[in-house]
């Protein structure tokens, strides 16, 4: 019996040693004969017509995934409300995803119909892939360490400024909190000086109306079909556009020129030599707020509960801030972020656990062969982060919280893809720097300030309804640290 590329078994059984059900397709050559026949992957069966699996699923996707891997192997099929997955699991499985041309495995066939009704038309999965691409250049100009370090400050002041809300003690929802801390750091940051300006109370009820694009109902509804949250997204892609063009076309007025993304924006060119216009710029403003605002924000309440879970290692992050930064804390700076490696690890294995982009997803456009299976044209294939953060096969102690397990050299054996929160290939996430930057500028402040402790003893559980999974009931307990 053979071992495919991906090592695992291929006689047709599963790892139970049952046959799977399994079909076979034929393909035929040019003269109309068949030719060859093709394996697909095997389908876990579903009695529910239309539906499939999407309950199971629904109800707890990682077991059901993690399952899924034990019975069938790292290629897996199966549908729900009418579209058929075909899942790669683990490192080896998952390098199709990753290495396939865009053409072959699409990415604008499954997410623009999420994003295109909130960033707008002309960017993002709207316009072809090498022109994103360009986009995603620009951007990543934008985001150096020049304007990190502009960012450290106003990250650690709008923190300091935000939790003296929160008083010397107490018990707070921290994802909430977060979320707000989030949006306006971002803003700030990704927007500039005068977006943030205005950032008040209606602006951020816009921004939460634009962000009521992203669920599962806008995902498999037709987009015509007249729902208020539709119509509220809607609304406040126009509204909010309207507010960027007039920040834009003062920029564009004003002789003295700012050093920040917006001007970068304004100031780059695509290959040909053609300037972005208002709108791809207000699109882009959108998609960078929006692509960092819930992935920030949960790992960043994540992080805290995982702290506040293990006092010991929540000290060793408190001390870690004295011995790199000085006995009496002075303002952060960039480089020594940089050294907060306790902090970093932390980070890096809050994102382990709790990646918040659980699935990449693409559209085959043409047949895809993997481990001895041809997935057809039409599955939406997927990649999930979290399953293979947590692969009995290739990490130790898995559903540990050792950030400890990065002092090593190579904690997934070395295994490709086998840690991918940020994803790979060329849709890799461009925000990774920033992110890191964000995350660790708000805790090194909230660690400063504050002791923190679970509500009696109680970790969130996952809420798995929303397509990010976020920290169910997320209360933390919290008591300011002795001035001394
Ligand atoms: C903890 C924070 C973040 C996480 C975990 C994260 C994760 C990811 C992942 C997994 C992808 C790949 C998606 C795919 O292949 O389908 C991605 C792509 C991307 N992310 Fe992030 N992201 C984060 C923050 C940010 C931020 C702050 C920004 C902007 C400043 C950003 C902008 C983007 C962009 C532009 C892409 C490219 C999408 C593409 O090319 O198809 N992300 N991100």
């Amino acid at each position: 019996m053979g071992k495919d590329r991906t090592g695992k078994k291929q006689d047709g059984k599963d790892r139970t040693g049952k046959n799977r059900t399994e079909k076979t397709g034929l393909e035929k050559d040019r003269t109309g004969k068949n030719r060859t026949e093709k394996k697909y992957p095997p389908y876990i069966p579903s009695s529910v017509p239309f539906l499939g699996q999407a309950i199971a699923f629904g109800k707890s996707p990682i077991e059901f995934l993690e399952n899924a891997y034990e019975k069938y192997g790292p290629v897996v099929s199966f549908t729900m409300v009418g579209k058929t997955f075909t899942y790669l699991l683990g490192g080896d499985a998952a390098a199709l995803l990753f290495n396939s041309k865009n053409e072959e495995l699409n990415a604008e066939d499954v997410y623009s119909r999420l994003t295109t009704p909130v960033f707008g038309k002309g960017v993002a999965y709207d316009v072809p892939n090498p022109v994103f691409l360009e986009q995603k250049k620009m951007l990543k100009t934008g985001l150096n360490i020049a304007h990190f370090k502009q960012h450290m400050e106003i990250i650690e002041e709008e923190t300091r400024e935000y939790f003296k809300r929160w008083g010397d003690r107490g018990e707070k929802n921290l994802f909430e909190a977060l979320s707000e801390l989030i949006i306006l750091t971002a803003s700030r940051c990704l927007h500039g000086r005068e977006i943030r300006s205005i950032l008040d109370e209606k602006v951020a009820q816009l921004y939460a109306d634009l962000d009521g694009g992203f669920t599962h109902a806008a995902w498999l509804l037709p987009g015509w079909l007249p729902l208020p949250s539709f119509r509220r997204r809607d609304r406040a892609h126009r509204e909010i556009k309207k507010i960027f063009y007039k920040v834009i076309e003062k920029r564009r007025q004003t002789e003295e020129k700012e050093d920040d993304i917006l001007q970068t924006l304004i100031d780059a060119t695509y290959k040909d030599g053609r300037p972005l216009n208002d709108d791809e710029i207000a699109g882009m403003l959108i998609g960078l707020l929006l692509a960092g605002q819930h992935t920030s924000s949960t790992t960043s309440a994540w992080l805290g509960f995982f702290l506040a879970r293990d006092r010991s290692l929540q000290d060793r992050c408190y001390k870690e801030q004295k011995q790199v930064c000085g006995e009496n804390l002075p303002p952060l700076n960039y480089d020594k972020l940089k050294d907060l490696n306790l902090l970093d690890r932390c980070l890096k294995e809050t994102l382990r656990l709790r990646p918040p982009i659980m699935t990449m997803m693409r559209m085959a456009r043409s047949p895809q062969k993997v481990g001895g299976y041809t997935i057809p044209v039409g599955h939406q294939v997927c990649v999930s982060p979290t399953v293979n953060h947590r692969l009995q096969d290739t990490w130790t102690q898995r559903l540990e919280f050792n950030p400890d397990r990065y002092l090593g050299e190579s904690p997934a054996g070395g295994e490709k893809f086998s840690y991918i929160p940020f994803g790979a290939g060329r849709h890799r996430c461009i925000g990774e720097n920033f992110a890191y930057v964000q995350i660790k500028t708000i805790w090194s402040t909230m660690l400063r300030l504050y002791e923190y402790d679970l509500v009696d003893g109680y970790f969130p559980t996952i809420n798995y309804t929303t397509m990010i999974h976020t920290p169910n009931n997320p209360v933390i307990r919290y008591r300011r640290r002795d001035q001394h």
